[in-house]
């Protein structure tokens, strides 16, 4: 499906996800000349206002969430004139053809759920029953898809009744992020690093996602899913998939999601016998993030709980190029920095001539926040006359990416998203068969948890987790990189 849509529907739209991320992308399009001339954005939530009203709603969204510079007044209005607003109770069937009636064309029309899963059903027998899922919908949905592989099921069973994976579009933010892509740009775009990007040259991989960030008042969400299910089943997946996945044919839907479900598929079950060894749950106590004091878990949510909100792997791709290469995986709330990277750590030279002098592999270091850099660590001669033989240091090879792309405006993630949507490409959208490869690993690590009684470990605030995670690299003599 190549024809851009000529209408957006936007469900959810009065929340917070809208306000900060959905509105201002497209804004930000608008703003740009990439939005289809008459494309309208019909918005609806339960909140019962007007057009005018929900006007004034993004607005303010404008004034908070873009720079005051990016706020042309005559671009701020003609954005403005794209919104409609209909109110609607998902659960009401009735009220959907007062949808129908707003959006008018449906021959092109692309929809955004950004609604509490359990309005998913509803709300998509509404849109078929309004005849809003013709051969010229598409849906997109937002997380969370489900709490485990049989919810998840449920979800995109409902979903394949009224659209077809060919027209749904499963988010995953991480997928829109600049140096997601970049990965893939050093990977297939540079005969460097392929020869080496296998088990002979690569001794491990690292992936973090660090947060410094509590609860954020998402205690109801939050505290029925975890670090696991809310960062691992998704984005570090994901990444994961991307570093590990042989190379596409094309940069195409198909190619690349091939690829992914592959790598998905062949991660190494973790379960009752192995999640001790490959496996730390944390949760946060009190503690302090950028010297100020913070509370602890299970006080910001006003009691106890077992969930975890840190979580360390480490993880196998069993197949014939990943044989015996770790992946540590690690992500948590109220951990000492806003952080995402990707490390691999290459072999050791095979023999060193500089005799004492120690070398230390090479790695190659993805960040993706809170600064894009590519980074890669060589081993160089320190200046001197060396009388007693050469010394060697480390140094960086850095490419800032927002210096040698001063010039382009930082696009976030979702501003690619959306207009993908509209434009109908698929690549960068979760595909069924990934999603349920996804799940079906995490729910393994989950009833290896509950069989083997693994709990929450504390940590405090302000700390790289619990100590166990520490120890989980360690043993094979690896040290996160922080
Ligand atoms: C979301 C999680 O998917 O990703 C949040 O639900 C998390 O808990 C967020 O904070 C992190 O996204 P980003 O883009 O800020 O790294």
């Amino acid at each position: 499906m190549s024809q851009p849509c000529s209408n957006l529907l936007l469900f959810g739209a009065t929340g917070d996800l809208s306000k900060r991320m959905l509105l201002p992308s497209l804004f930000g399009l608008d703003a740009d000349g990439l939005l289809p001339d008459g494309l309208r954005i019909v918005a609806t939530a339960r909140s019962d206002m007007d057009t005018a009203a929900f006007r004034t709603l993004a607005a303010e969204a404008l004034t908070q969430f873009i720079e005051t510079e990016r706020r042309v007044p005559a671009t701020v209005a003609r954005f403005l004139g794209r919104l409609a607003y209909v109110p609607l109770d998902a659960n009401q069937p009735d009220g959907f053809a007062a949808l129908a009636e707003a959006v008018g064309d449906t021959s092109n029309l692309a929809i955004f759920l950004s609604t509490a899963p359990s309005l998913f059903g509803p709300t998509i027998a509404g849109l078929a029953g309004a005849g809003l899922a013709g051969p010229g919908a598409r849906l997109a949905l937002e997380k969370p898809l489900g709490s485990d592989l049989a919810s998840s099921r449920a979800i995109n069973d409902a979903v394949a009744a009224a659209y077809p994976e060919s027209r749904t579009f499963r988010i995953d933010h991480y997928l829109g992020k600049e140096t997601v892509q970049n990965l893939l740009a050093l990977r297939f775009g540079n005969a460097l690093f392929e020869p080496l990007w296998n088990a002979a040259g690569i001794d491990h991989v690292q992936i973090t996602i660090a947060e410094t960030v509590g609860l954020e008042g998402r205690a109801g969400y939050y505290d029925g899913m975890g670090a696991l299910r809310d960062m691992v089943q998704n984005h570090m997946l994901q990444l994961l998939a991307l570093v590990a996945m042989e190379p596409p044919a094309r940069f195409d839907p198909t190619s690349v999601r091939d690829e992914k479900v592959k790598v998905l598929r062949s991660l190494r079950p973790i379960d009752a016998a192995s999640v001790d060894a490959c496996s730390v749950r944390g949760q946060y106590g009190p503690g302090a993030i950028g010297g100020q004091p913070v509370k602890g878990y299970a006080e910001e949510l006003g009691q106890a709980s077992g969930i975890e909100t840190f979580v360390a792997l480490k993880a196998h791709v069993d197949n014939w190029r990943w044989k015996g290469v770790p992946f540590y995986l690690r992500t948590g709330k109220r951990l000492p920095e806003r952080l995402s990277e990707i490390v691999i750590q290459f072999k050791a030279v095979p023999h060193s001539m500089f005799g004492e002098a120690p070398l230390k592999p090479n790695k190659l270091i993805l960040s993706l926040q809170p600064d894009e850099n590519i980074g890669l660590t060589l081993m160089a001669k320190a200046p001197g006359l060396d009388r007693d033989g050469l010394r060697l240091r480390e140094v960086p090879l850095d490419i800032g990416i927002n210096n040698a792309f001063a010039d382009v405006r930082r696009r976030i993630a979702y501003e690619r998203l959306l207009l993908d949507l509209i434009e109908g490409k698929q690549t960068l959208f979760v595909r069924r068969d990934e999603v349920e490869a996804q799940w079906t690993w995490i729910d393994a690590i989950r009833a290896g948890w509950d069989r083997a009684g693994v709990t929450a470990k504390p940590y405090a605030a302000g700390n790289w987790g619990p100590s166990a995670a520490i120890a989980l690299t360690e043993r094979d003599g690896v040290s996160w990189h922080d």
